[in-house]
C-alpha cells in the first residue's frame, strides 16, 4: 500500500475537484438514504385514519424527487473523480515515457522492452483505478456504512448490534484476502511482462523466425508462457471469487437475524411495520457497499502492486547525466583528446578496451580500423558519452566530455551507427530530425542537399511519392545500403561540428564505400570526422589512423607511416587487396570483404 504514496503528487493538482467529488458522495449517499425513511413514514401513516388518503401520493412523490436528486448526485461524483483519474493516469504515463527517454543505453540493455511496455500500459491502468474509483467506492461505503447504522440505531439499537454480529468477520477477511489478492496480482504482471517481450522479439524478429522455420517453436514456447498466465490469472480469480461471496454471506446472515428477532418484535408490538421495512432496506443497502469494499480492496491492492512495479523503474537512475557545473568553451572547434581510456560494460568483468590515447587536432580526419569485435564501436559510444570511461578520459578541446551539458555536447554530434535505425515517418522527417530550422524552404534545402551528398537523391526520386514516402511499418522498406545512406544524409543535415561514421557504410561493397567517402571529402573538411571501418581501402586519407586490436591500440599514424611501419595495419592492407583481386575475378565475394 506504501506504494500509493507516490501518487500524492499526481492528486495534489486536483485537491479541489476531489473534494467537490467526494462531497458529492455524502450527499448522494444521503439523498438515497431518505428513500426508506420516506416509505417508512408513508407506511406507518396507513395506521392514521386522518392522513391514510393523503400521505401515501405525499411520500411517494418525495420518493421520486429525492431519488432524482440522488441520481444527479451520484453523475456528478462519477464525472468528477473517473475524469481526474484519467488526468492522473496521463500525467504518470506521461512522466514514465520522460524517464525512460532519460535513461542510458546501459539500462536498455538490462531491461526487456515488452516487460517495460507491459508497465506502461497494464500497470499505469491498474494505478489509475486506484487513483479515482477505489477511494470514490471507499468513501462511498464508509459514508453509506455510517449513516445507515446511525438510521437503524435510531430506529432499534438491540436489533442493529444483533444484526452486526456477523461483521466482527469483516476486518480479518478483508486483511487476509487482501494480501492473498496483492502477492497473485504482482505474479500476474510479471508474466505479462515476459509474454510482452515474446511477442514484441517475435514481430521485430519476424524474418528471421521464419527463416530458422522457428514458428512452431516459437508458438509452443508462446503458449506455454501464456499458459503460465492464465494459471496465474486463475489463482487470483480463485481468490476474490471467494471473497465476493464471502462478504455477502456476511451481510446475509444479519438479515436473516433482522426478519427473525424483528418479524418477532413486529407481531408484538414493540416495532412498527414500517420501521421493520425501513430497517431492512438499510440492511440491504449495507450489503452491497460491502461487497464493494471486497472490490475497493482488490483495486487498492492492484494499484499498489502495479505502482510498486512502476516505481522501480522511476528509481533508477541514469548514470549519464549533466554535470553539476558544465563548463567548455563557448565556441568547440572539435580537438579530440583521449587520455589512458579503459573501458568495461557496466556490470561486466571483460576490459573492452584497455589504455587507449591518441590526440586529433581540430578539422582532421580520424579514422579507427580493426577486425570485428576488437572495440571500434565501444570507443565511438565513449566519443558521443553514451557511457563514461571506466578509467581515464575522454576530452573535447581539452574538456573533459563529462563536464560538457549533455544537450551541448550532443548538438555538436552526427553520428551514423553501424546499426541502421530510422522512425516510421516520412523520409523527409527521418532525415530533418538533428536540426530546428522554421523556415520551411530552408529546411526543405538542408534534407535535399544532404540527401545528394549522401547518394540518396537518386533512390528517393524514384519511390512512389518521393521525400514524403513513409518508411518502416507499412510504408516503403529501404535495402540495408539505402538505409545506411538515409542515415548518413540525416546526419550531415544536422551539419555537425563533429562527424562520426561508425562503420556506416558496411552494407555497400568495398567500392562503393570508397566512392561515397570520396564523395565526402568536402563535407569532411573544416569539421572533425570520425570514420570507422574494417576496411583499409576506406580509411586511407584520414589524417590519422588508429588500428585497434582486442581492445588496445597496435599501432597508429597515417597510411604511410602505417605501412612502412610492416605491423597490422600492412598486414591487413595485404589479406584486404589480395581479397579484392579475387572479388574482381567474382571469387566467393562477400566473406573476403571482412578481415
Ligand atoms: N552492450 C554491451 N555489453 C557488453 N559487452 C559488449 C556490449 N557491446 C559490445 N560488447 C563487447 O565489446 C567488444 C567490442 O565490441 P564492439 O565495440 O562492438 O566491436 P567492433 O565495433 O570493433 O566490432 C565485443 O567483444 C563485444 O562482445
Ligand atoms: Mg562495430
Amino acid at each position: 500500500m506504501k506504494a500509493l504514496q507516490t501518487l500524492t503528487p499526481y492528486l495534489r493538482p486536483y485537491r479541489a475537484g476531489i473534494l467537490q467529488g467526494l462531497v458529492l458522495v455524502i450527499v448522494s449517499n444521503a439523498l438515497n438514504l431518505a428513500v426508506p425513511f420516506f416509505i417508512k413514514q408513508g407506511i406507518d401513516a396507513l395506521d392514521d385514519p386522518g392522513e391514510a388518503a393523503t400521505a401515501p401520493l405525499r411520500y411517494a412523490m418525495l420518493v421520486v424527487v429525492v431519488a432524482l436528486l440522488g441520481g444527479v448526485a451520484r453523475y456528478g461524483m462519477r464525472e468528477l473523480l473517473n475524469g481526474i483519474s484519467r488526468r492522473v493516469e496521463y500525467d504518470l504515463r506521461n512522466d514514465f515515457f520522460r524517464h525512460l527517454l532519460r535513461m542510458d543505453p546501459g539500462f536498455f540493455g538490462s531491461v526487456q522492452t515488452g516487460d517495460i511496455m507491459s508497465r506502461a500500459t497494464n500497470d499505469i491502468q491498474a494505478v489509475r483505478m486506484a487513483a479515482g474509483p477505489a477511494y470514490m467506492y471507499l468513501v462511498n461505503t464508509v459514508v453509506i456504512s455510517i449513516l445507515a447504522l446511525s438510521l437503524m440505531f435510531w430506529i432499534d439499537p438491540r436489533l442493529t448490534l444483533l444484526a452486526l454480529i456477523p461483521m466482527v468477520l469483516l476486518p480479518p477477511v478483508t486483511v487476509g484476502f487482501g494480501k492473498a489478492i496483492h502477492s497473485r496480482f504482482e505474479r500476474i504482471q510479471d508474466q505479462f511482462g515476459i509474454l510482452s517481450t515474446v511477442v514484441q522479439e517475435n514481430l521485430a524478429g519476424a524474418r528471421i523466425v521464419k527463416a530458422y522455420t522457428q514458428e512452431g517453436a516459437q508458438v509452443e514456447r508462446f503458449r506455454s508462457l501464456s499458459h503460465n498466465y492464465l494459471e496465474r490469472n486463475l489463482e487470483l480469480a480463485r481468490v476474490s471469487g471467494m471473497f465476493h461471496p464471502f462478504l455477502g454471506l456476511l451481510g446475509g446472515l444479519g438479515m436473516v437475524i433482522v426478519l427473525w428477532i424483528g418479524g418477532m418484535s413486529v407481531m408484538r408490538g414493540t416495532l412498527t411495520v414500517g420501521d421493520f421495512i425501513a430497517f431492512g432496506l438499510y440492511l440491504g443497502m449495507l450489503v452491497w457497499p460491502l461487497i464493494a469494499l471486497g472490490w475497493v480492496v482488490n483495486l487498492f491492492q492492484r494499484g499498489a502492486a502495479s505502482m510498486a512495479r512502476l516505481n522501480r523503474i522511476f528509481a533508477a537512475e541514469p548514470s549519464i547525466t549533466d554535470p553539476p557545473h558544465p563548463t567548455g568553451p563557448e565556441v568547440v572547434s572539435g580537438e579530440i583528446e583521449l587520455r589512458n581510456v579503459s573501458f568495461r560494460y557496466p556490470g561486466t568483468e571483460r576490459w573492452v578496451l584497455r589504455n587507449v590515447s591518441f590526440h586529433v587536432p581540430a578539422g582532421a580526419t580520424l579514422a579507427i580500423v580493426g577486425p570485428t569485435g576488437s572495440g571500434k564501436s565501444t570507443l565511438v559510444n565513449l566519443l558521443v558519452r553514451m557511457y563514461d570511461p571506466t578509467e581515464g578520459e575522454v576530452r573535447l578541446d581539452g574538456t573533459a566530455l563529462h563536464r560538457f551539458p549533455l544537450e551541448r555536447l550532443r548538438a555538436l554530434i552526427g553520428i551514423v551507427p553501424q546499426d541502421p535505425f530510422l522512425f516510421s515517418d516520412t523520409i523527409r522527417e527521418n532525415l530533418a530530425l538533428g536540426f530546428d530550422e522554421p523556415n520551411l524552404e530552408a529546411r526543405e534545402a538542408r534534407v535535399r542537399h544532404a540527401a545528394r551528398i549522401a547518394q540518396l537523391d537518386t533512390t528517393v526520386a524514384e519511390l512512389p511519392a518521393g521525400y514524403d514516402t513513409r518508411l518502416g511499418e507499412r510504408g516503403i522498406n529501404l535495402s540495408g545500403g539505402q538505409k545506411q545512406r538515409a542515415t548518413l544524409a540525416r546526419a550531415l543535415a544536422r551539419d555537425p561540428r563533429l562527424l562520426i561514421l561508425d562503420d556506416a557504410l558496411s552494407a555497400v561493397d568495398t567500392h562503393t564505400e570508397w566512392e561515397i567517402l570520396h564523395g565526402l571529402r568536402e563535407v569532411f573538411e573544416g569539421r572533425t570526422s570520425v570514420i570507422v571501418s574494417h576496411r583499409v581501402k576506406a580509411v586511407m586519407d584520414a589524417d590519422l589512423i588508429v588500428v585497434l586490436d582486442a581492445g588496445e591500440v597496435a599501432e597508429q599514424g597515417t597510411h604511410t607511416e602505417l605501412l612502412a611501419g610492416d605491423g597490422l595495419y600492412a598486414a591487413l592492407q595485404h589479406r584486404q587487396l589480395l581479397a579484392e583481386d579475387l572479388d574482381a575475378e567474382d571469387v566467393l565475394a562477400p566473406a573476403r570483404n571482412d578481415l
